[in-house]
């Protein structure tokens, strides 16, 4: 499928899938259209077997400089009521295969939110994270209160969000936002050498294992151990679970089929 915004690779390295924003001139702002694509693009490639494990980048330069304020500059509440664009957004976080930001210069508001969406994040040196709305006049819409407080805690979410400070990847590594950070030449090799390990898991064990780190953040504790217990019991449906340990004792890589 061609899409105008973004760019997609589905098989960049076997079992995983590269899509990269591609807006370039306007720093990846993303408008409704491009968000439109991703939701679209990544809901083909959860359906899409071969696929196990979902890269999104940008370029050097941005990951996504945030929502597109031109196009947002003359909404009223009720076009923003009646676009309800955060549904997109909702949509991705739906998605149940991992997906990884690999993360280059300018991750900035709805920028920062979308790789807050993503399950991993792997930055170069020269990467800003940021929630710079208050500067424009409004706040986060996309999570930026929510996901990043839950990251980095309150007090750093705070001052990001009330003062629109962009912190740098050191930073973000330090607090808790991103898992890794590597030159900048190699953090997309970076980003693929993680999916590769992941890519080489039971993709029913990770979907599962997925979906209950998820809900650590969405639920109380005695509620998410007894989902994360009901997900165990179900990696025993699968062949791949008696493959693992079959693999394991008899001191061999196994070789999990997705079954
Ligand atoms: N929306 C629309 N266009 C954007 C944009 C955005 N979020 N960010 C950058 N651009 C455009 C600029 O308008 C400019 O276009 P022109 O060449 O046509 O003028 C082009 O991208 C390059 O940008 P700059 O010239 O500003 O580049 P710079 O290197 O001087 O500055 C920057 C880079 C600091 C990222 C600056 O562009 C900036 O502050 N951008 C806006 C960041 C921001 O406020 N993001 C939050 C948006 S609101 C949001 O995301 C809401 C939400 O929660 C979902």
């Amino acid at each position: 499928m061609n899409y105008e915004f973004i760019l997609v690779d589905e098989q960049a390295q076997p079992h995983i899938a590269l899509i990269r924003l591609n807006r370039p001139k306007e720093l990846n702002a993303l408008n409704l259209q491009l968000m439109l694509e991703l939701k679209s693009a990544l809901q083909s490639l959860d359906q899409n077997d071969a696929v196990r494990c979902i890269i999104i980048t940008g370029n050097e330069q941005a990951f996504a400089a945030g929502a597109d304020i031109k196009q947002m500059e003359s909404r009223t509440p009720v076009d923003l009521i009646k676009i309800d664009q955060f549904e997109t957004w909702d949509q991705i976080r739906k998605t149940s295969k991992p997906v990884i930001a690999a993360v280059s210069g300018f991750a900035l508001g709805g920028g920062c939110e979308l790789a807050m969406l993503c399950d991993m994040i792997v930055a170069s040196e020269s990467a800003k994270f940021g929630q710079p709305e208050i500067k424009i006049g409004i706040m986060p819409g996309a999570g930026g209160t929510q996901r990043l407080t839950r990251a980095v805690g309150k007090a750093l979410a705070m001052e990001m969000v009330l003062t629109g400070k962009f912190i740098s990847a050191q930073e973000a590594h330090a607090a808790g936002l991103i898992n890794r950070v590597v030159p900048d030449e190699l953090y997309l090799d970076e980003a693929f050498k993680l999916a590769k390990e992941v890519a080489a898991m039971s993709p029913i064990s990770i979907r599962l294992a997925k979906e209950s780190v998820l809900k650590a953040f969405e639920t109380g504790l005695q509620e998410g151990l007894f989902f994360e217990r009901k997900n165990f019991y179900l990696t025993f449906t699968s062949e791949d679970q008696k493959e693992g340990m079959k693999a394991f004792i008899e001191k061999r890589k196994p070789d999990f089929k997705g079954v």
